[in-house]
């Protein structure tokens, strides 16, 4: 169709129309503006984007040197939108399922729009980054529809999109350090172990995701203690083909040498459980987003030098979350201990889980450093604690920490 004049309050009915109608995909403001307000942004996005309490507008305020977000919903997204126009940037491109339109603002205020017919394309929704996304949406998938994950347009479904967004995430961590735990050439199948699988999605989607994206032979092995779990899983597992195997029970007991350990909100100390499988396996990689920490929750006392922090243990919340962290630390460092260089780091945006801390390891830095021994030791000693991870990891790791071999010297010395 081509461009036609239009006046300028016509032209900002037909933006707010498409950025707030149905259909939407994506709007660019950007280009030399026409009004005379002082702002310090240079280009503003606006997309739709599917966050746990619904969908909202996401406004990415652009200046010369960095990006500002903000999400908005009904009458507070029309007042961003409303906001932006007012900026009078002099170009807006704008996106819909249906449509690409441009709307121009010359030097002289007229006001030229291009419309024309695009092809169906999905809305892009998620929060976080999508390119190059593991398992895409949009794209009809044989397991993500038998996981219940996609619909049969290749569409999330909205009780879906957590963990939708989990699974890919996971399998992008996966993906990423494969190579720096050599194992995209090993000369024999991976054993991959998923921990606490649960209805394992994570458990077909990385078994699939290494043997038919990735080209990675695998072999992959969920367990779960729910036995009705593990019986739907199994079945599942079968009607996409087999490859995939599970075992019921607690992870400590499991029988199985894995190159890859996953756990993904193992529940409280199954997490310690799965790490202390890979060391004890020998395993190359870990990943491990924890779930809920209880056990260090009943054990932090505010005593010794941990007095200061009476007023942060007082309240349940705060006693939580420091707990939580505190946890973790542990985990990190007994890991860094046992041998595995080891990273933390935000697994999701904190709208999709708030339970997104992520454990990354890669085996192959020397064991027993006296540099991390000494922290491990120094932690415990402030806390007042022993982190149920050392239990986990057994007499091998405890052989580590100077308490023990104090008490070796002192067993010598009796
Ligand atoms: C929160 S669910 C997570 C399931 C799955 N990984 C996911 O993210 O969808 C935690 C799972 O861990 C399992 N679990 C908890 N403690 C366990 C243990 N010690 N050994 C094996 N499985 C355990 C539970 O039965 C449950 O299915």
């Amino acid at each position: 169709m081509p461009p036609t004049d239009t006046d300028m309050p016509s032209a900002r009915r037909l933006v707010t129309d498409a950025v707030l109608g149905p259909g939407f995909v994506r709007a660019t403001f950007a280009g030399p503006r026409r009004s005379d307000g002082a702002t310090p942004w240079v280009r503003v996005v606006v997309r739709p984007v599917d966050l746990r309490g619904g969908r909202v507008l996401q406004f990415a305020y652009f200046d010369p040197t960095k990006c500002t977000t903000k999400n908005a919903a009904g009458d507070e997204a029309a007042a961003r939108l409303a906001e932006v126009l007012d900026l009078g940037f002099s170009g807006v491109h704008l996106t819909t399922q249906a449509e690409e339109i441009d709307v121009r603002t010359t030097k002289k205020g007229k006001v030229i729009v291009g419309r024309r017919r695009a092809g169906p394309r999905p809305v892009a929704t998620a929060h976080d980054h999508v390119k190059d996304l593991p398992l895409p949406e949009g794209k009809a998938d044989r397991l993500l529809e038998a996981l219940g994950v996609l619909d049969r347009n290749g569409r999330v479904r909205p009780a879906m999109r957590a963990k939708f967004t989990q699974v890919n995430e996971f399998l992008q961590h996966l993906r990423h350090l494969l190579p720096e735990a050599g194992l995209t050439d090993l000369g024999r199948p991976v054993e991959l172990l998923d921990c606490g699988c649960g209805s394992s999605h994570l458990t077909l989607a990385a078994h699939h995701y290494l043997n038919t994206v990735l080209g990675v032979p695998a072999r992959v092995i969920g367990v779960d203690v729910n036995d009705e779990l593990v019986r739907k899983s199994a079945e599942r597992a079968d009607e996409l083909g087999g490859g995939v195997n599970f075992a019921c029970g607690p992870i400590a007991a499991a029988d199985v040498k894995p190159d890859v350990v996953l756990a993904l909100h193992a529940c409280d100390t199954a997490t310690d459980d799965a790490l202390a499988a890979a060391v004890k396996a020998e395993a190359r990689l870990v990943l491990s987003v924890p779930c809920c920490h209880h056990a260090l929750n009943d054990s932090i006392r505010p005593a010794g030098p941990a007095e200061v922090l009476r007023p942060v243990l007082r309240h349940g919340i705060l006693r939580q979350r420091t707990a939580d962290l505190v946890t973790d630390a542990f985990r990190a460092l007994a890991l860094r201990i046992a041998g595995y260089k080891t990273d933390v780091v935000e697994f999701v945006s904190p709208e999709h889980t708030a339970r997104n801390l992520m454990i990354r390891a890669v085996r192959g830095v020397p064991a027993g450093e006296p540099a991390f021994v000494a922290e491990y030791d120094g932690l415990k000693r402030f806390w007042g604690v022993t982190p149920y991870i050392e239990q986990a990891l057994g007499e091998e790791f405890r052989s580590f920490t100077a308490e023990d071999a104090e008490h070796a010297e002192r067993n010598k010395a009796d």
